[in-house]
């Protein structure tokens, strides 16, 4: 299945694009490369300079434009030429193709399809939070040599924390209850309710932290889904009878995991993701520790993973069993299918 262009992706974190440094990033097969104009606007452009193919990758920025490295064209960060050195005519067709960009919730998105069509409407709101004022978010990147959907499935079935993650997210509550699924025309939802039980390590510290004592807890999972790989999981734990499930979570400790999945090619992916809390805001030495524990629990899915894709490709075709808990990513799996092939046919 033909990866989807006509979405936005996010393609990289604020800080990793400048005016001085070029940075080079094949987003869904595409070599690009990113970085700021005079305005400070991100741009994207391909990595093939029109002249004799050099990649712009293997040239620098200058004056917030970037020099080839070859024969010294530059161009702007609309993919426009504005120089060749030892001649002033510059033909018409002296430009490289600009990828629409936009830098909103914290990250920077690219739209690697159809650029007409390229609304940032289309932008996820899900990924609100990742700079809301409400929230305090950290985040990281993690790089995945596995075909991206294979971390949706990842994070569309949660029970995998009791074996993977039983030192962090994990312990038996989480495989005793049942998920709940609905979906949309464009959405899936998967959401999990653990009752006044012992939450897991991860939870259990985090209450610890903001209650100073351990209580029996009401965890939740709900996860988000909507195509090509775009999933927000509301995450948490509160006292129990506090009234969580209604809405009543101020009492507890309120997360949000956000993943926006970035296919590289088919066979590897960039993971960016951030957790947003709503508790001890304004400890940094807990945001310093968050993104340590959240970076290791990923790194064990990201091995997980790897060895799935690569198992995977030596079996192709090979047929799998389903269990209950995987209706959301077959769901998800189906939505995307008809994304694509709606893209294929229309194109
Ligand atoms: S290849 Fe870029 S200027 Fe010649
Ligand atoms: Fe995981």
């Amino acid at each position: 299945m033909a990866l989807i262009l006509n979405a936005w992706y996010v393609a990289a974190w604020p800080h990793e694009v400048s005016a001085e440094k070029l940075l080079s990033r094949t987003i869904c097969a595409l070599p690009m490369v990113f970085f700021r104009d005079a305005q400070g606007k991100a741009s994207a452009l391909e990595d093939r300079c029109c002249h004799r193919e050099m990649p712009l990758s293997q040239g620098w920025m200058e004056s917030c434009t970037v020099r080839c490295g070859y024969h010294g064209m530059r161009f702007d960060g609309a993919g426009q030429c504005v120089e060749i050195p030892g001649q002033e005519f510059i033909p018409p067709g002296a430009k490289v193709i600009a990828y629409p960009v936009v830098e909103r919730h914290g990250w920077i998105w690219v739209w690697p399809g159809d650029a007409s069509r390229a609304d940032p409407k289309l932008i996820p709101e899900m990924f609100a939070r990742n700079d809301h004022p409400d929230w305090t978010s950290v985040g990281g990147t993690t790089y995945v040599r596995g075909h991206y959907e294979l971390i949706s499935d990842n994070l569309l079935d949660l029970t995998h924390e009791t074996f993977i993650h039983r030192e962090s997210l994990g312990n038996q509550a989480v495989i005793d209850h049942p998920i709940e699924v609905e979906h949309t025309d464009s959405t899936v939802t998967v959401q999990r309710w653990m009752f006044n039980h012992e939450p897991a390590p991860f939870w259990k510290r985090n209450l610890f932290l903001k209650l100073g004592r351990d209580v029996p807890a009401d965890r939740w999972q709900i996860i988000n889904f909507a195509p090509p790989a775009n999933i927000v999981l509301d995450v948490g734990v509160a006292p129990t009878g506090m009234g969580a499930r209604e809405g009543n979570r101020g009492a507890g400790c309120e997360g949000c995991n956000l993943n926006a999945i970035t296919p590289e090619t088919e066979d590897s992916t960039w993971y960016f993701w951030a957790f947003a809390r709503r508790f001890q805001r304004e400890d940094e030495a807990l945001s310093k520790k968050l993104i340590e524990q959240v970076a290791g629990i990923f790194e064990q899915d990201r091995v997980a993973i790897e060895g799935v894709h690569e198992t995977m490709k030596r079996n192709r075709g090979r047929p799998v069993i389903h269990l209950i808990a995987d209706k959301g990513q077959n769901l998800a799996r189906r939505m995307v299918e008809g994304v694509a092939e709606n893209e294929a046919a229309n194109r």
